[in-house]
């Protein structure tokens, strides 16, 4: 969702904001801006669409040059994506420049205050109204940090905000409630983000700011106080991926370079947790192996395809821990009244660490003292920070919005956690949790030979690009699989896809079969009898009424070849491990599709890569 660069510095600052903001396109968004302060003066530039429409305009129509600036990407939620509701926004007298990310609940009210008191509003956002709330400010306050803080003090809801004054044109202030911002600290400048991929080309090291505290950046410095003015206690980290993990690399696009990157991903989530001895070792825990011991219940929340990895994640811990664990969609999660105590483990997964039904859900949860563990890809973002124990997951920066080696990894991660839940409660002997995790090893090999067989899969997407809707179905393991396939085809293609529980074919599903349609049916491996015989009934039942059946199965699964129209096969593996090669050909399926279909991958229509508004 929205992207906020700041910069100050010695260096064209329009420069380094509109590199920023190309760097967090991917998070998705309808329009772009930029303010800069150049010899005290403000100049803004803002247009709707793509940011190649505000490159356009800034070229025929320089600003002039000032090395302080600030940009941003907008995902319209309050009014629609048009210039005039593009950020920044300005005050009634043009010298102060607000961006946002986040709702502001009581805008309504604010905004019918300042009206009656004189201010002009020219957009339908809630973010103008900050503008002009610190215009106000600024006449008693005597600098921006403070006008900016009394302002917060009056706002509801979720917001970072970036201001800049001309009166201090050295100065940008950020203010961050709920949604993400953190500082690149440089030598002789500073930088503020969303996230750390807009200043990486020129900092590594970084500041996570906390919820409810203002920085200020000047080029020689950063200060960070509270909402409450007092000093703030920050945590300095260095970025452990550089420039060129957030670029293509010579792939049309990140989706490609991603998916193809799933076999290293795998094998760096898995890196030092395993003891020469075979036995687990989670550093980022921080929940004590007592306290595991007295967990009674799991319940897992999160959203999108992290939804899925949790409904994986159940089959695991259910199986090799022993504990009861329940699945919630973090959305609704937070507005039930779920039963949690001390005892109880809430692992809330999300790749980015800022969605905010997830963010919200965390707190909900932990409110009701509950233990809170989470699984998370990027380090400095929100989730780790509030949580007692973190897993992260390495996939590195995931930068195209339909979520691949992320969800890889986790996989992984919950089956790590499931593994050792199994080993601190002893619910398995030592020596099968050292089986499993060997075979865990094995994943990356095994995940890099279904990619070096894509070409089939590939072919048949393209195949079917005329198509409007097709099935998935899958059951056991394979049904969170079967949910994502179809997620996955809905985000890219813009298709009627759905996934269901093979079982429950005959409670509905099956009247959707028609001659021709494309069902995509996700097999157990041989090794689960029942289920494997089970669902070769299903690809039969819907074949007899005409479906078009493709069929993934392990390799030399003989018994599904007379009934699949197209066979795609994976190495063999365990069954709780399966979704980490059945998922893969679903991935590449929906990928080339969707390009065949010539749309953009990387950022599908209407879609953001962290969804940081309710
Ligand atoms: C958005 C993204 C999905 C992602 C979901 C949850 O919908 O487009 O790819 O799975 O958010 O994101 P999270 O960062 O919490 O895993």
């Amino acid at each position: 969702m929205c992207g906020i660069v700041g910069y100050v510095g010695a260096k064209p600052a329009l420069d380094v904001v509109v590199e920023g903001l190309a760097r967090l396109e991917y998070r998705g968004y309808d329009s772009a801006g930029v303010a800069l302060l150049s010899d005290g003066r403000l100049a803004t530039a803002k247009r709707a669409g793509k940011l190649i429409n505000l490159r356009k305009a800034l070229t025929e129509s320089p600003p002039p040059a000032g090395t302080l600036g600030i940009g941003h990407t907008r995902w319209a939620t309050h009014g629609p994506p048009n210039d005039r509701n593009a950020h920044p926004h300005t005050d009634c007298g043009g010298t102060v420049a607000v961006i946002h990310n986040g709702i502001i609940e009581n805008f309504a009210t604010l905004r019918a205050e300042l009206e009656e008191g004189g201010h002009t509003l020219r957009s339908d956002t809630d973010t103008e109204a900050v503008a002009h709330l610190i215009e106000d400010e600024l006449k008693t306050a005597g600098d921006l940090a403070e006008a900016t803080r009394r302002v917060c003090g009056r706002l509801e809801g979720a917001f970072t905000l970036v201001a800049v004054h001309t009166g201090d044109p050295g100065l940008v202030v950020g203010a961050r409630r709920n949604s993400p911002l953190v500082v690149g600290v440089g030598d002789g400048e500073n930088f503020l983000a969303s996230d750390v991929a807009a200043f990486i080309a020129h900092t590594r090291d970084a500041i996570e700011l906390g919820q409810d505290q203002i920085v200020e950046l000047r080029a020689d410095g950063v200060t960070v106080t509270g909402f409450d003015g007092l000093p703030a206690e920050v945590k300095e980290y260095h970025v452990d991926w550089d420039v060129s993990a957030a670029e293509k690399g010579g792939y049309d696009y990140f989706m490609l370079k991603e998916i193809a990157e799933q076999p290293r991903a795998v094998a760096d989530t898995l890196l030092g947790r395993i003891g020469a001895d075979g036995r687990l070792t989670l550093d980022e825990m921080r929940i004590s192996d007592q306290e595991l011991r007295e967990v009674d219940k799991i319940i897992i929340v999160a959203c999108g395809t992290s939804f899925h990895a949790g409904l994986i994640a159940k089959y695991a811990i259910e199986h090799w821990a022993g504990l009861p664990c329940e699945v919630e969609l973090a959305s609704e999660f937070r507005y039930r009244d779920p039963i949690l105590s001390r005892s109880t483990l809430v692992i809330v997964i999300s790749q980015s660490g800022e969605t905010m039904d997830a963010l919200m859900a965390l707190r909900h949860a932990r409110e009701q003292h509950a233990k809170l563990l989470g699984i998370c890809n990027v380090n400095g973002s929100t989730l780790p920070r509030e949580c007692d124990g973190v897993l992260y997951t390495h996939a590195g920066p995931e930068i195209a919005v339909a979520s691949t080696k992320a969800f890889l990894t986790q996989l992984v991660a919950v089956y790590l956690i499931a593994l050792y839940l199994a080993q601190v409660r002893g619910t398995k002997w030592g020596d099968e949790v050292f089986a499993m995790v060997q075979l865990l090893a094995q994943m990356p090999e095994k995940v890099e030979k279904v990619l070096e067989t894509m070409e089939p899969v590939r072919e048949l997407a393209r195949s079917l690009a005329g198509e409007h809707c097709v099935l998935f179905l899958g059951r056991h393991v394979g049904f969170p699989v079967a949910l994502e396939g179809a997620l996955k085809l809905k985000e890219l293609a813009y298709m009627h896809a759905e996934g269901f529980a093979a079982g429950e074919l005959k409670h509905g599903p099956i009247a959707l079969i028609e001659d021709g349609l494309p069902v995509v049916v996700v097999v157990p491996p041989r090794v689960r009898d029942v289920l494997h015989d089970k669902i070769v009934s299903n690809i039969q039942e819907i074949r007899a009424r005409g479906a078009r059946t493709i069929v993934i199965a392990e390799e030399g699964d003989t018994s599904v070849e007379p009934y699949a129209d197209t066979l795609i096969s994976v190495p063999a593996v365990p069954t709780l491990l399966q979704p980490l090669v059945t998922t893969v050909p679903l991935q590449v399926f929906a990928c080339e599709l969707a390009t065949a279909k010539g749309h953009d991958v990387d950022q599908p229509r209407n879609l953001a890569k962290s969804v940081t508004v309710e």
